[in-house]
């Protein structure tokens, strides 16, 4: 606990009036003030002192013009994949994008036209969705099989849908948002399979790669070279060093005919590419970062624990899905609140600001989603509430 104490001590800070959208938007998107928020894969914690200091120095520069990446950039970022991930990136793979948001909706745009399916493993990351339906693509979804809170693909129905829906693009989440699974490497190899028999584009979103479980590995899709042809990897440093507001990162395309296809779209809608305080950011959190994610993994581990205790304890029928990666909690109250009823549970009477299972995906209304990169005394606050207010 001391050393949980201590990172909370050291980088723990108010964000209430800083324009912060988890917590200064709660009326606009909960319609309460009041609420405690712990929705929104975003900290309450800030970014390593060297970080801090690096950004310091960039700014007091004070020239803010059109900026590269220097060579500096490539070495530190590609070593932390090989070295954390095992994965090797090369230069003239990688693009730089302003979120991997936009990102994926761009690949949507150009890989697949109007009315063409997509194919995503529900329940997943919202904006999955959003990117297909918005940009008028057919959304196909394949729904995850939970077994007693851990999931697994049905990569039976995963491969019917395909060929049903002639799909020409998997986005996919892994590590998984919200149900937080590192997919094991039998698994994508699988799900890439798959794909290749039906010549399915991939992309593959891998923004939680960090955000690991101490005794699980992170398998990136980059270690599977034989399906390099249909393969965009995205990933940045700014869920693991919460960042996201830098808007800096990655877009790796290992297969060259697809960097040309990506090119050509990528043009007709962005220029300037580079963000230059999130490129030093990233650098720097890469290069000086490791003992600060170290002591954030600590911290989301033992409030993982902290809310699985305290509610096994006073509300054991809700449903906690194992957690190997991601700082993102997914419980089932479908014990105890009726689908219909959790919006007012958790609001009304819990007072906290959380994801709505509902906004992932068909049949999950009945989950939330509590983010857990936050003090153990939120933590503590958000299960005692639900503890407190179940019949
Ligand atoms: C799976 C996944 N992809 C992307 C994002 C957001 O990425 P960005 O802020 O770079 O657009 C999130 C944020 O929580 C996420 O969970």
């Amino acid at each position: 606990m001391d050393e949980i104490e201590a990172f909370c001590h050291r980088y723990g800070v108010a964000r209430k009036n800083t324009s912060s959208l988890k917590w200064d938007a709660l009326q606009e998107r909960f319609g309460d003030v009041s609420l405690l928020p712990m929705w929104v894969a975003d900290m309450e914690f800030k970014i390593p002192e060297s970080a801090e200091q690096d950004l310091i120095e960039r700014i007091k520069h004070g020239v803010f013009g059109y900026t590269i990446v220097p060579d500096s950039y490539y070495d530190i970022f590609f070593k932390w994949m090989l070295e954390r991930h095992h994965a090797v990136v090369k230069k003239e793979w990688l693009r730089f994008a302003t979120g991997v948001v936009n990102s994926f909706y761009w690949l949507v745009n150009a890989l697949t036209e109007p009315g063409d399916s997509v194919i995503i493993l529900t329940p997943v990351y919202y904006p999955f969705q959003n990117a297909v339906t918005d940009n008028k693509r057919n959304l196909i979804t394949s729904e995850l099989m939970n077994k007693e809170g851990r999931y697994e693909i049905d990569f039976a129905d995963f491969e019917k849908k395909i060929i049903e829906n002639q799909v020409k693009l998997f986005i996919h989440c892994s590590p998984h948002n919200p149900v937080g699974r590192v997919w094991k490497k039998s698994e994508l190899e699988q799900l890439l399979a798959i794909c290749a028999k039906h010549d399915v584009f991939i992309i593959s979103d891998e923004i939680h790669q960090d955000i690991i479980r101490e005794d699980v590995e992170f398998v990136s899709a980059l270690a599977f070279e034989k399906y390099f042809e249909r393969l965009f990897v995205l990933n940045s440093a700014s869920k693991t060093f919460n960042l996201a507001c830098l808007l800096h990162s990655h877009v790796i395309i290992p297969d060259e005919n697809n960097r040309k296809v990506y090119d050509q779209y990528a043009k007709t809608i962005h220029q300037a590419e580079i963000s230059v305080l999130g490129m030093v950011a990233a650098e720097s959190c890469y290069r000086d970062g490791a003992d600060w994610l170290k002591g954030l993994l600590n911290v989301v581990e033992y409030n993982y624990q902290l809310l699985k205790n305290i509610l096994a304890k006073r509300a054991p029928k809700i449903f906690i899905s194992e957690k190997e990666g991601t700082y993102l909690a997914w419980l089932d109250l479908s014990s105890y609140v009726k689908s219909a009823q959790v919006r007012d549970f958790v609001q009304k009477k819990c007072g906290l600001a959380v994801d709505y299972g509902e906004w992932f995906g068909p049949h999950t209304q009945s989950f939330i989603r509590i983010n857990l990169a936050t003090t153990p005394q939120n933590i503590q606050y958000a299960a005692e509430q639900i503890a407190a207010n179940i019949v």
